[in-house]
């Protein structure tokens, strides 16, 4: 039912995890896949995405990108809508270090702010340029399409964890705002707030501790990476082209409410 055929998607962070997941599905609705990570364009052939991609018959480009990096992100960007056109942005690269306000350095804060902010709003930035560039949403060319992986962390308080909370809650705003400027233009823009995912992220949780998180998640799981990526293709496709600012939650529920029996 989506057909991404002919559209090109770049992805930050592809090379693993929610993003590696993201780009082989984005590949399989048919789009062209661009991954820009720190570490897709080191890894061996056997490993990286894009050439499980282009091993299942698909097409793929890996480059490397620091997204704190804006010209960089320029330069990248620009290219890709030379050569393609942009029609679809994932910004999933992003970090997590623990720390509670007492605790967070200023290299800690400045660091998550850096990569999940700055280098979100570098890439939304250089994307809406490019998308505006070729048109889109006008004269019948697809919707541009900006989905911003934020986190359950960025809508409530999460313990021990203070810069990125803060730094998800700016991505969340920051996608609301940006979604009322753009949407107008021809470009939706949400976001996908996953709850816990199993992934190399998360493996600073002890086991103990991951215990008590499933048991305060309504359904009781943590996600696999695949299940964020079903909404953020979701959120790629014409079938949210009347979806316009939306934090949607992967999260089991976590949101919703805990299920503490009386
Ligand atoms: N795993 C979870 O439970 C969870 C929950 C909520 C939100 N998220 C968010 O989902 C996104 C993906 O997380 P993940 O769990 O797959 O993490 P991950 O650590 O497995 O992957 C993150 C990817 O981002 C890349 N990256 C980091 N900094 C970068 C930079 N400066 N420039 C380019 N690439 C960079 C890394 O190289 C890596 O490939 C992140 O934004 C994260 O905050 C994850």
């Amino acid at each position: 039912m989506i057909n991404l055929t002919g559209r090109t998607a770049l992805v930050t962070g592809g090379s693993r995890g929610i993003g590696r997941a993201t780009a082989l599905l984005l590949a399989v609705a048919g789009a062209r896949v661009i991954i820009a990570d720190r570490s897709d364009c080191t890894a061996s052939v056997d490993t990286a995405t894009w050439s499980e991609i282009v091993r299942r018959g698909g097409e793929a480009e890996s480059h490397y990108l620091d997204v704190t990096d804006s010209a960089a992100v320029d330069a990248l960007i620009s290219d890709i809508a030379e050569r393609y056109g942009l029609d679809i942005l994932v910004n999933n690269a992003g970090v997590l270090t623990a720390g509670a306000v007492g605790e967070t350095d200023d290299d800690t804060w400045s660091r998550q702010f850096k990569v999940n902010v700055d280098g979100t709003f570098y890439c939304m930035r250089a994307g809406v340029r490019a998308m505006l560039e070729a048109g889109a949403g006008q004269r019948g060319k697809p919707h541009g399409k900006i989905v911003n992986v934020t986190s359950i962390s960025g809508l409530r308080g999460n313990p021990g964890f203070a810069a990125y909370c803060a730094s998800k809650a700016a991505v969340v705003n920051l996608t609301r705002q940006a979604a009322i400027d753009y949407s107008p233009k021809g470009i939706n823009i949400n976001s996908v707030a996953p709850g816990f995912v199993e992934t190399d992220m998360t493996a600073v949780y002890d086991a103990p501790t991951r215990a008590a998180l499933e048991g305060q998640t309504p359904n009781g799981q943590w996600a696999d990476p695949t299940q964020i990526a079903d909404a953020v293709l979701f959120l790629s496709s014409d079938l949210s082209d009347h979806i316009v600012g939306d934090i949607l939650a992967v999260d089991g529920g976590w949101l919703v409410g805990t299920p503490v029996v009386a």
